[in-house]
């Protein structure tokens, strides 16, 4: 454990050597009152001369305020590491209004004060113990050292137990005024999810570049092969420029979701406010994929009340979920021929709320991949994704635009069997049970 003992070990102790004469003597005060009585006897009784008596009283005063006496040892002992070291109540004040665990030491770095957060994520840390105990690193003794001469340090702390996590820690010089003892102010900063949100920046930027690499590298190639070996044959042109078209519409839909999202980030906060019929927009949805679904064989069926199931919402971002699901059922379910889809409305108390399921007959989702469906760029099965000229950016657009809308989205998926989403807007709140909320 550092000690913060610095230069300020040469201060003089509160009430120190001066006052500790008279202090000694208080002390000593029923010693000397016993003294008196024992000599006023003997002067009495004894005829002890009076100027032996005065001596003798002299003598023992005396020796009670040189010799120091335990009580008064106890208390300069006190001064260093308890009362005298407490923090005073605007200390504790400020400490209480910080938003971060922050507690207040003492010079030996014993905990004096920790404000409410640091109470109740750090319980076992409590005034009376060594901050240390608890928070074991090299940099932060050295930095307790450095607070103790007067300079503020922060310092990173990987806490390795039950709780673990990255803190930013700083420790900051304390004056007590008036009393001539520092403190020591440590604040902890959470950082692991600031830090997993830079990691998760990092993953994305690296997915997303290496999207686009792929088809940007195929592009260049056939150029080069139409500039050389290719020059001049019609047939291997047409060919060659088809695929060319391809991958540059692949990374056109990549750069549309790309924006999509950066959109959905920028909106997050505004509420929904526009009646959307859910009937009427899944019905369009529906006849914007029939080409899809007579290329790719599958019978679509619509479960729909007649009259509208109107729920508040955004009406072409609620546009994007349906194509997206409906899509995926038919690219990835549709080897089942089928798609079903029912829209249910909410109770008629509810008013707003409403129930989508799209259900599709194909090979179905290993219960593995479900909670990770809606994360950026991820594919079951990536290469059979990108064949399907899918970017894995589809779910994590659906799960923003729903939670934008304090929508659920849940999972049922049976491998050989197929797959059933569900949309449950609030607060329709009915739960289908046993699938995977994402
Ligand atoms: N109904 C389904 N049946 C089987 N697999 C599915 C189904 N829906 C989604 N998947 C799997 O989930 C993955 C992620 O879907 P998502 O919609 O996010 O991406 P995508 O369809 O590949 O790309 P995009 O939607 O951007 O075109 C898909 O690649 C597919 O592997
Ligand atoms: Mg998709």
């Amino acid at each position: 454990m550092a000690s913060l003992d610095g230069p300020d070990d040469q201060r003089p102790q509160n009430g120190g050597e001066k006052a500790g004469l008279g202090t000694r003597l208080f002390d000593s005060r029923f010693v000397l009152a016993a003294a008196v009585l024992v000599l006023a006897v003997a002067v009495a009784a004894f005829s002890l001369p009076m100027l032996y008596a005065l001596a003798g009283l002299a003598a023992i005063a005396i020796a009670s305020a040189i010799i120091p006496h335990p009580s008064a040892r106890r208390r300069l002992a006190g001064q260093s590491a308890g009362a005298g070291m407490s923090p005073d109540a605007s200390m504790k004040s400020v400490t209480d209004a910080l938003l971060h665990p922050a507690f207040i030491l003492d010079h030996d770095g014993t905990v004096r004060y920790a404000n409410g957060e640091a109470a109740r994520r750090f319980p076992a840390t409590r005034p009376g113990d060594l901050f240390t105990l608890t928070f074991r690193s090299p940099e932060l003794i050295e930095a307790m050292r450095s607070a103790a001469a007067g300079k503020a340090v922060i310092v990173d702390y990987h806490d390795h137990g039950e709780d673990a996590g990255v803190y930013a820690i700083a420790v900051n010089p304390l004056h007590r005024a008036g009393s001539g003892q520092d403190l020591a102010l440590v604040i902890l900063e959470d950082m692991s999810e600031r830090q997993a949100i830079a990691r998760m920046r990092a993953d994305f930027v690296a997915n997303a570049s290496h999207e686009l690499r792929t088809p940007l590298a195929s592009l260049s190639g056939f150029i080069e092969t139409l500039q050389g070996p290719a020059r001049g044959d019609p047939e291997a042109s047409d060919r060659f420029l088809a695929i060319m078209r391809q991958q540059a519409e692949r990374m056109r839909r990549l750069i549309d979701d790309l924006l999509s999202l950066s959109r959905l980030e920028m909106r997050a906060h505004r509420t929904p406010e526009d009646r959307v019929d859910l009937v009427a927009t899944i019905r369009e949805v529906l006849d914007t994929l029939a080409p899809l679904a007579a290329e790719l064989s599958v019978e679509t069926a619509l479960d729909a009340p007649d009259e509208p199931v109107e729920i508040t919402g955004e009406r072409d971002e609620l546009v994007q979920v349906f194509e997206n699901l409906i899509e995926n059922g038919l690219k990835y379910g549709g080897s089942g021929g089928r798609l079903d889809i029912a829209i249910a409305a909410g109770s008629a108390g509810a008013g707003t709320a409403a129930k989508v399921t799209i259900r599709d007959y194909g090979p179905g989702i290993a219960p593995e991949h479900l909670p990770r469906l809606t994360e950026r760029f991820y594919r079951v099965d990536a290469e059979a994704s990108r064949e399907k000229q899918g970017t894995g950016l589809g779910l994590a657009i659906v799960k923003h635009i729903l939670t934008h809308h304090r929508a659920e989205l849940e999972f049922d998926s049976e491998p050989g069997v197929g797959t059933t989403v569900t949309l449950t807007f609030e607060p329709f709140g009915l739960s289908t049970g046993g699938g995977e909320k994402v």
